[in-house]
């Protein structure tokens, strides 16, 4: 049983199978980071129980949770992807459903790598399992707020729906470290929530469930991305588009 494991283990009342979480050999860790308390506290029950995956593991399941948006938010990803040929996109934790499956096809067209991070070793190995089929695809076992890559090292970092599930210290470590990793000239491309317009009906249906099931996601809906951005970044650099009456936002950060 790995650090991951042993740590819910000893806070919940089940047990973690071993075959379920053993680190692969093609899952590069450097040391194995620790599963962030948020994680652990407030999505146990997403991302790090075994039976998650049997739920949340469908593609229409996350359409469904992202009403109907799933297509086209990956969509507006892959058409921000400024490939040249040998590019090396970071993406920064796993997303259930077809996401990076799609972001590892399209960087294929140009012989282009994904480097996938996820500091839950049983998010990579459900990952590994579902991307199999690329040989343009690395695992890395590492936390966002402490990433081991040096500097400037991808062409175009990708956050999708992480920043708001952390606390805001975490998601402003996380943000700085995908720029310290992006290189000058390249992107950083965000999608996540944001704060529906008050004609919205969502905003009223999803209010209740962000507060009660993903707390930190509510300092999305107050406050622009651009606010957890480091200082330096100038206004010039960032820019937004919004989906599905605002409660969906993609952020460009040109570096
Ligand atoms: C990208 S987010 C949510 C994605 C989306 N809601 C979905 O449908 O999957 C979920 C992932 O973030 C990972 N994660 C959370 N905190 C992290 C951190 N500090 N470093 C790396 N990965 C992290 C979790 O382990 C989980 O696999």
């Amino acid at each position: 049983m790995n650090d991951d494991a042993r740590a819910l283990a000893e806070t919940r009342d089940y047990l973690v199978p071993d075959d379920a979480v053993q680190n692969s050999e093609q899952i590069a860790a450097h040391e194995a980071p620790c599963i962030p308390n948020y994680l652990q506290e407030t999505y146990w029950w997403a991302y790090l129980h075994p039976k998650s995956f049997l739920f949340f593991e469908r593609a229409w399941v996350v359409n469904i949770i992202l009403w109907g948006n799933m297509n086209r938010l990956t969509a507006a990803v892959l058409d921000e992807l400024q490939l040249h040929a040998q590019s090396r996109v970071l993406q920064v934790a796993c997303v259930y459903g077809d996401f990076s499956n799609r972001l590892a096809t399209r960087l294929k067209q140009s012989q282009s790598h994904l480097d996938l991070v996820d500091v839950a070793s049983i998010q990579l190995r459900n990952a590994e399992k579902k991307l199999g089929q690329h040989d343009n695809v690395s695992f890395h076992h590492q936390d966002s707020n402490d990433l081991s890559f040096s500097n400037a090292g991808f062409d175009e970092t990708v956050i999708f729906f992480l920043l708001h599930e952390q606390p805001a210290e975490a998601r402003r470590k996380t943000i700085s470290e995908a720029i310290r990793v992006t290189r000058p000239g390249g992107k950083v491309i965000f999608v996540d929530y944001h704060g529906p317009r008050r004609s919205n009906p969502l905003r009223y249906v999803m209010q209740p469930i962000l507060a009660w099931l993903e707390p930190f996601a509510m300092d999305l809906w107050r406050e622009e991305l651009a606010a957890f951005l480091p200082p330096d970044i100038e206004p010039e650099q960032v820019s937004s588009t919004f989906y599905c009456g605002g409660l969906y936002q993609k952020v460009i950060l040109k570096l």
